[in-house]
């Protein structure tokens, strides 16, 4: 499965649904609704406001990724994505590092379930090496690899297993395409306004341009639109960008 998605620029943007506050995340939802393709719920927004944000989400019509970043033994984690296909996610995420039986899980729970039910089956996507680790973190973990010799490693494993695709830093994306051609689903955060001087704490930055010009199916954007002084303006310039770079490629 390449896409769920068809091609248009507003659905190739995610936007981090990054507050703890479940009436915030809704108020960023109605903003939002019909100019980004999806709401990403994370570790935070999702603890603390628990399954009942993604169930109003989807009721509003609108697509979730569930970025829980799942990493267990095979059972508790195929059990775990089961548990988020009840409130049908269209997207949702596994460690690569979890390793291959554990992905195979996750999927095959997955594509059994999305038959039970006759549901869709979500996206899967496996994150490789996590942004804020380098070579140093790597080599203080006990890895003997380089972080971008991994990412290619656990790419490969994770594809190999049945993961539609994977998250990746900006600077990975042409490597992955190398590797992987077209039919493996990139997903892209640490994605800036081009002419933003600011760049958070994401040390490896593509714009959005730069990022789908480069391959990137998906990207996903948080601050630059949620701490802009108008974030639907901000949005909307994102939007712009992405275009741009969909009507060279
Ligand atoms: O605010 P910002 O645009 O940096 O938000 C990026 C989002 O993508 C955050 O929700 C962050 O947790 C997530 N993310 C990331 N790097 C990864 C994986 C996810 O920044 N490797």
């Amino acid at each position: 499965m390449k896409s769920i998605l068809n091609n248009k620029a507003s659905e190739k943007l995610i936007f981090a649904l990054d507050t703890k506050s479940y009436d915030e995340a809704l108020s960023w939802v109605e903003l939002l609704s019909g100019h980004v393709g999806m709401f990403k719920i994370g570790k935070g927004l999702f603890t603390s406001a628990g399954p009942k944000i993604v169930e109003e989400i989807k009721k509003r019509g609108q697509r979730v990724f569930l970025d829980l970043k799942f990493h267990d033994i095979p059972n508790t984690v195929a059990r775990a994505v089961e548990a988020a296909m009840e409130y049908d996610v269209d997207m949702l995420n596994v460690h690569a590092s979890g390793g291959s039986e554990m992905i195979r899980q996750a999927v095959l729970a997955a594509t059994a379930f999305a038959e039970k039910q006759k549901k869709s089956k979500p996206v899967i996507l496996a994150v490789t090496v996590l942004t804020s680790l380098d070579d140093a973190d790597l080599d203080e973990i006990g890895f003997k690899s380089e972080v971008d010799d991994l990412v290619i490693n656990l790419a490969k494993l994770a594809k190999e297993a049945g993961a539609d695709g994977v998250v990746a830093s900006p600077v990975d994306i042409i490597n992955l395409r190398k590797s992987f051609g077209d039919d493996f689903v990139v997903v892209t955060p640490g994605v800036r306004v081009a002419a933003d001087a600011s760049r958070d704490d994401q040390k490896r930055t593509l714009s959005a341009t730069e990022a789908i010009k480069a391959g990137s199916d998906y990207i996903v954007v948080g601050r630059p639109i949620r701490e802009a002084d108008q974030p639907l303006n901000a949005c909307l310039k994102i939007i712009q960008e992405i275009e741009d770079a969909l009507s060279v490629k």
